[in-house]
């Protein structure tokens, strides 16, 4: 499955839920999640997102977010239109250290 990490968070660009076959996107107050279960591996989303917050969880520090997305995709509502990106997306794109402010 692919999963959405950190650099989503505060950014929330929503591009991704544009695209996805499956509906799996479900969006907190400041990120979004996949989920995993639901994702058919197609990889369509990776390359829409703006912040490149998405990857397969294959990938080398994907694990922990494997978990987060995995526990918010059960709490939270699923999204499937983009809606205006968080006011300051650009401002926070790419900033280190967003981990700790994912809103539950
Ligand atoms: Fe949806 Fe495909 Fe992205 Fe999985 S990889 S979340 S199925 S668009
Ligand atoms: Fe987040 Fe990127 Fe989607 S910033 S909301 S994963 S387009």
């Amino acid at each position: 499955a692919y999963v959405v990490t950190e650099n989503c968070i505060r950014c929330k660009y929503t591009d991704c839920v544009e695209v996805c076959p499956v509906d799996c996107f479900y969006a907190g107050e400041n990120f979004l999640v996949i989920n995993p279960d639901e994702c058919i591996d197609c990889g369509v989303c990776e390359p829409e997102c703006p912040a490149e917050a998405i990857v397969p969880d294959s990938d080398g520090n994907a694990a922990a977010w494997l978990e987060i997305n995995t526990k918010y995709a059960a709490l939270w509502p699923n999204m499937t239109r983009k809606i205006a990106p968080m006011p300051d997306a650009d401002e926070w794109n790419n900033k280190l250290g967003k981990a700790d402010m994912l809103s539950p």
